[in-house]
């Protein structure tokens, strides 16, 4: 058994990782963690490292390969001071898009981020809602991935809508919305949603489902450009919905989601913290924010102690 459970981040969303250490009871460790002015990043733990249980919380948000770049070098320093396990706890996993060879000559970067974790030293990886599931298998080391979709779902449950729907924005976002539908006992329909090659704009015509006089809720793992949903936010309107709703695990939000979201063709956007996004920018939409933090610090708590995530979903 590994010992005394430490708990530092860099500079990826600090308040999230002091959420966390509040919900263990437990003090955030100290670590200088900054750039040269020639971008080199310096790492340097001010806390002893030994044998210690060392869990490095580090939300990859934006500049991503910088804070991606932190991450690695935490690691690094973590393992040359001796901790004695090392976990990796990146809320959101970074190229998680990039996951399979879907045209010729194209890397699979969340493989190769997988391969960069363990090359540096981590002994575990902690993260939230994969882009897809299968990206646990790019690790040799043993990944728990968290769901934010209970917590969601009871927070629709907790609106008491008269008639949910559940809608996912394509077919890969399918069992997803199945999942979330089941929770709220309701039906769940797809937006047949199409880019046109890596364009970043979305099309969405079709729907297979029933959404009239419905309140719709819109599932996605992230919202980046938010073209994909505002797409099936129109659609479902067309379609007859009396309500829609967006719902997303990261909120990656560009400058442009929040112009096409923050429409009032949207009744509500709820998103969780696994990024760090001020909901005040939306000024035309209600916008709710689900903390991860106590979710985050369970799992940490299990895993330092032996005891089981996935009872955590039961
Ligand atoms: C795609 O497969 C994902 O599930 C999201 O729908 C996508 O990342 C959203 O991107 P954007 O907001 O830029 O349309």
């Amino acid at each position: 058994m590994v010992s005394e459970l430490a708990v530092f981040t860099g500079n990826g969303n600090r308040q999230f990782a002091e959420a966390v250490c509040r919900h263990l009871e437990m003090p955030l460790g100290e670590a200088e963690v900054f750039e040269f002015s020639n971008e080199n990043i310096f790492v340097r733990y001010l806390d002893n490292m030994r044998e210690r249980d060392v869990f490095i919380v580090q939300p990859i948000v934006s500049p991503v390969n910088t804070r991606l770049m932190e991450l690695l070098i935490m690691i690094d320093a973590a393992k040359r001071a001796s901790a004695g396990r090392i976990t990796a706890v990146m809320p959101y996993f970074p190229y998680g898009r990039s996951d399979k060879k879907d045209q010729p000559r194209v890397p699979i970067t969340a493989r190769l981020i997988a391969n960069f974790l363990e090359v540096a030293g981590a002994d575990r990886v902690l993260t939230v809602d994969l882009h897809a599931g299968q990206i646990q298998g790019f690790f040799n080391i043993p990944l728990d991935e968290l769901t934010a979709l209970p917590m969601i779902a009871e927070y629709f449950r907790s609106l008491n809508l008269a008639a949910p729907v559940v809608v996912a924005t394509d077919a890969g976002g399918a069992k997803r919305a199945d999942k979330m539908s089941e929770r709220l006992g309701c039906g769940f329909a797809i937006v047949d949603k199409r880019r046109e090659g890596n364009d970043e704009r979305a099309f969405a015509s079709t729907l297979i489902g029933d959404v009239a006089d419905k309140d719709a809720i819109i599932i996605d793992d992230e919202i980046l450009t938010g073209g994909t949903v505002a797409a099936a936010v129109t659609l479902l309107r067309e379609r007859g919905a009396r309500s829609v709703y967006v719902a997303c695990i990261h909120a990656l939000f560009t400058e442009r989601a929040f112009e096409l979201l923050d429409s009032k063709e949207t009744t509500e956007i709820v998103f969780t913290d696994t990024l760090p996004i001020d909901r005040s920018r939306f000024k035309n939409v209600p916008a709710t924010v689900l903390s991860l933090a106590p979710l985050i610090g369970d799992a940490i708590h299990r895993i330092h102690t032996g005891g089981s995530v996935g009872a955590l979903f039961l």
